[in-house]
């Protein structure tokens, strides 16, 4: 297997699979609408990998733009990060994220199916498990009833996925329920550039350290964790990338049909918010400014991955320490904000 497309390539997790992909070997054809990204990490992709990456500003859910993709390139399989994701959009939103969640997930299936079938990875989300009640999470954990329509979609996305290689023996189909994504590209072309006011603690975090924001605000010091602050499994977006590679060589090797693997990916070890933003400002040396507020609604208390699966038999463990992940947020953070 050699050409994969990326849907939503230019975006955050994207475009570090695009330079994982790319230096492991892969072709790597980048389809985004940009409705939620620019070509900034496109060209720091290529700046990086020194490669010129066919893009095409394509909306999945439109079949005809899509079919187009297939017909130019001979594509060997998919990773789909194509979506909208801020959980509170999607509660006044429900129907653009259901519509076009779902409608872009299935065009490229079909389209797919239609071409002879490949492989397809689907980035989930640990949002699918809910608040277990036992941690940490194996993917044997049972699903949550969703508490956002962005969370649904995800669910009834691996739902599809589950059903349409069920259905199509040429269909191979992996789901990857990624933890917390977070910080940037060692060589800071690319990282996190979320629009407007970031809604995730890095961002935030990062933005508030450069003087953007004036203080961040932490949701809630009354959980039942360690220090009251909400625990989570921050993964390194570039570690995460690397598990694409491995998703898609273990499919190849693997050539099962039928029913998808599933995988959590994380680190495997909690951290409380107050430890994130304490580390942050430790390694950086740069004052964050905090102010504890109440819960964020929505918000579970705690989740982190049982990763032993993806271990074995992906053969992919997590390798940065949550220091240099988030030396490497302020790095792009200073790199975008000219910030020396
Ligand atoms: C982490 C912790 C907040 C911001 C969501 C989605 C998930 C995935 C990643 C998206 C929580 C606290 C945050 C702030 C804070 N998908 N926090 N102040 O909510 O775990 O996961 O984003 O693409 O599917 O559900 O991530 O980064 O928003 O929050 O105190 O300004 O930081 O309460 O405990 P979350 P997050």
């Amino acid at each position: 297997m050699k050409t994969i497309l990326i849907t939503g390539g230019a975006g955050f997790i994207g475009s570090h699979t695009a330079v994982e992909l790319i230096q492991a070997g892969y072709e790597v054809i980048v389809a985004d609408n940009l409705s939620n990204a620019d070509t900034t990490c496109l060209e720091g992709v290529e700046k990086i990998t020194r490669k010129k990456i066919p893009f095409h500003k394509a909306d999945c859910c439109d079949k005809r733009q899509l079919k187009k993709i297939f017909e130019e390139h001979a594509i060997d399989g998919a990773i789909h990060f194509a979506g909208y994701k801020a959980v509170g959009e999607s509660v006044y939103k429900p129907l653009m994220y259901y519509h076009n969640n779902l409608t872009s997930f299935m065009t490229l299936l079909e389209i797919m199916v239609e071409n002879g079938g490949g492989n397809v990875v689907f980035s989930s989300s640990a949002t699918v498990y809910g608040q277990p009640d036992i941690l940490p999470v194996t993917e044997e954990t049972p699903r949550k009833p969703a508490a956002s329509p962005y969370g649904n979609t995800k669910q009834i996305c691996e739902d599809i996925l589950a059903d349409a290689v069920r259905a199509h023996p040429t269909l191979k189909g992996i789901i990857l329920r990624y933890f917390n994504p977070i910080g940037a590209h060692a060589s800071a072309m690319i990282g996190e550039l979320p629009r407007g006011v970031p809604n995730n603690l890095v961002p935030f975090i990062t933005q508030t350290a450069a003087g953007i924001r004036e203080e961040l605000q932490i949701y809630g010091n009354d959980y039942n964790t360690p220090d009251g602050t909400a625990l989570r499994d921050y993964i390194d977006v570039v570690d995460l990338a690397a598990a694409h590679v491995s998703a898609l060589k273990h499919m190849v090797r693997t050539d099962r049909t039928g029913s998808c693997d599933i995988f959590n990916v994380g680190t495997g070890k909690p951290i409380s918010v107050m430890e994130l933003v304490n580390k942050f400002q430790a390694v950086n040396k740069v004052p964050v400014k905090y102010r504890i507020t109440g819960r964020r609604e929505g918000d579970v208390e705690a989740v982190w991955a049982d990763t032993s699966l993806a271990n074995t038999v992906l053969g992919w463990k997590a390798a940065c320490s949550v220091e240099q992940t988030l030396e490497k947020a302020w790095a792009w953070e200073k790199r975008l904000r000219g910030i020396k």
